[in-house]
């Protein structure tokens, strides 16, 4: 039993950006070992068909199980939106957690006027997952949702108290605020980096950032499933990536919040 807890936690994203999951998995549950796999070679999704999202996502997940992780997060809202379904069959009885159920969970039980705000890729506004998922647990909830595609570049450039990405929030929140939404999900591993500029241009509108929210909803899954790591006082953590860019290390330290010591370049398909 003690072997298997000690098994880590695999965290997947497109890219960089599922960085913030792990920076939250790291803060909320210390003593669980981590491998990463970003996809940094096919970045981005959000752009992408759902065929060609499924198979890169199989690809990742066949990866992390020959890994022997204990369970999955799927870090990328786009992944999440268009091929969880697909994951959760592979994956069996393993805990599977997702940005997207646990995102929508929080928007329900932080609304007050059951108004709800989705800002996330083309990709995951076009597959409605976020509305579906909401409304599964309760049909009358408005759900006004945003593609903002620009935001990831402009996270990626370290833009993230710049006039131009204000400018550009301001533009994209207009729909939503004109809709009266008291809660809006940042549906995109990079969003919570702009959580203090989002914060000033929705005044009086609650934020919820899937990545602490996935966290939570992790510990409680590992818990549940007798697998929370309790004893492991130097945790591993192991990132993977299908490309190291210039500049990679820099952005990904800027998502984690703490030096990142190993990188290992691994090739999918
Ligand atoms: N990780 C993606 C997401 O959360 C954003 C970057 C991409 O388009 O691949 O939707």
């Amino acid at each position: 039993m003690t072997i298997s807890k000690q098994r880590p936690i695999g965290v997947f994203d497109s890219g960089v950006g599922g960085l913030t999951n792990v920076r939250a998995l790291m803060e909320r549950l210390p003593m669980e070992n981590i491998i990463y796999f970003g996809d940094t070679a096919r970045v981005p999704y959000g752009t992408k068909s759902r065929a060609t999202i499924e198979t890169f996502a199989m690809q990742i997940v066949d990866f992390l199980l020959e890994n022997d992780v204990k369970a999955l997060v799927i870090a990328c809202n786009t992944i999440a939106a268009v091929a969880g379904q697909k994951i959760r069959q592979k994956a069996g009885n393993m805990p599977v957690l997702d940005v997207i159920s646990a995102g929508a969970q929080a928007a329900l039980n932080t609304t007050s006027n059951n108004k709800i705000g989705i800002i996330a890729t083309n990709t995951t506004v076009n597959s409605n997952a976020y509305a579906r998922a909401i409304h599964a647990q309760n049909p009358d909830t408005l759900v006004r949702t945003q593609a903002t595609p620009l935001l990831v570049p402009l996270v990626e450039e370290g833009w993230l108290d710049h006039e131009v990405t204000r400018l550009t929030v301001r533009e994209y929140l207009k729909p939503l605020l004109v809709d009266d939404i008291d809660t809006l999900v940042l549906g995109c591993t990079h969003f919570p980096l702009l959580k203090p500029l989002i914060g000033k241009e929705a005044q009086n509108v609650a934020l919820v950032d899937s990545a602490i929210t996935t966290a939570e909803a992790t510990a409680q899954a590992l818990a549940q499933a007798g697998l929370l790591n309790t004893e492991n006082d130097s945790p591993d953590y192991r990132f993977y990536v299908s490309d190291i860019p210039l500049r990679f290390r820099t952005i990904g330290e800027r998502f984690l919040g703490r030096s990142m010591e190993q990188i290992e370049m691994v090739s999918l398909g």
